[in-house]
């Protein structure tokens, strides 16, 4: 069991910027990728549809021997990590929007949160949200429009920029002093945003988080890789392939599956 994979999924490109993490604190973990790029954003989707794409992503993880599974997308995490959890008896790793760091160290007691519309309306996020951010104003926008452009390649460009400045003016303008990134796309916007963004503005993403928690389960679990040669890493997409390998920029095994 050692040395199976560890399984991520994400709505797209997105969960990369959590794999770059994972693969960073465990070199040695074998690791299956699935970018569902064809139904991208899942955050318009309904609870219903999330759920059907995740527990579908997770069959096919799992058919593929993994060990563990990382949700790497917090649409999927706030509308299905429950059911996953309930329904399949392997351990599953999500990521939700940092609220609870940001909301603590806040001390102009007012953060942002830039996340989708499936998250931010989900009643994880509501419960999680409940708990940190009664004495916090707290500024949410739905990032519109930015997974498509990401999927499609065009982090650097006008359309982009354009509706950053949107989702933050009125962030900037309620004093927040922490900026919540919740959705996996969005770490790769964080050039554009310190661009826009005073310097005491801190940006939070939860990619090391998450390979922190994945690193503890696994010790507990006991399903750490014992293997000394370089790790399998394998990506597969049913989406495009070279925006795929843009973003990953390591050489890594892509390849193109319908699922
Ligand atoms: N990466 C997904 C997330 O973290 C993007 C959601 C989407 O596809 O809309 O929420």
């Amino acid at each position: 069991m050692k040395k199976q994979p560890i399984g991520i999924f994400d709505s797209g490109i997105g969960g990369t910027s959590i794999f770059k993490e994972v693969h960073t604190l465990l070199p040695n973990e074998n690791i299956i990728y699935l970018a569902d790029s064809k139904n991208a954003p899942y955050g318009n989707k309904s609870e219903e549809e999330i759920l059907k794409l995740s527990i579908k992503n997770t069959e096919l993880l799992i058919n593929k021997g993994c060990k563990l599974i990382i949700v790497a997308c917090n649409t999927a995490t706030t509308n299905a990590i429950n059911f996953l959890r309930e329904n399949y008896n392997i351990p599953f790793i999500g990521i939700e929007p940092a609220i609870k760091p940001a909301s603590l160290n806040s001390k102009s007691k007012s953060i942002g949160i830039l996340a989708t519309k499936g998250t931010l309306s989900s009643s994880l996020f509501h419960k999680t949200s409940g708990i940190y951010t009664k004495e916090i104003n707290v500024i949410e926008r739905i990032g519109e429009g930015l997974v498509p452009l990401i999927e499609a390649g065009k982090i650097d460009s006008d359309e982009i920029r354009d509706l950053l400045k949107t989702f933050i003016k009125p962030m900037l303008k309620a004093d927040i002093d922490h900026l919540v990134l919740g959705c996996t796309h969005y770490p790769y916007l964080i050039p554009e945003l310190r661009k826009l963004l005073p310097i005491y503005i801190k940006i939070i993403d939860s990619g090391l988080a998450v390979a922190k928690q994945t690193k503890a389960v696994l010790e507990d679990n006991n399903l750490q890789s014992d293997i000394n040669s370089s790790p399998n890493i394998q990506f597969y997409t049913n989406g495009n392939i070279k925006i795929l390998n843009a973003i990953l920029d390591y050489g890594f095994s892509t390849k193109h599956l319908d699922f």
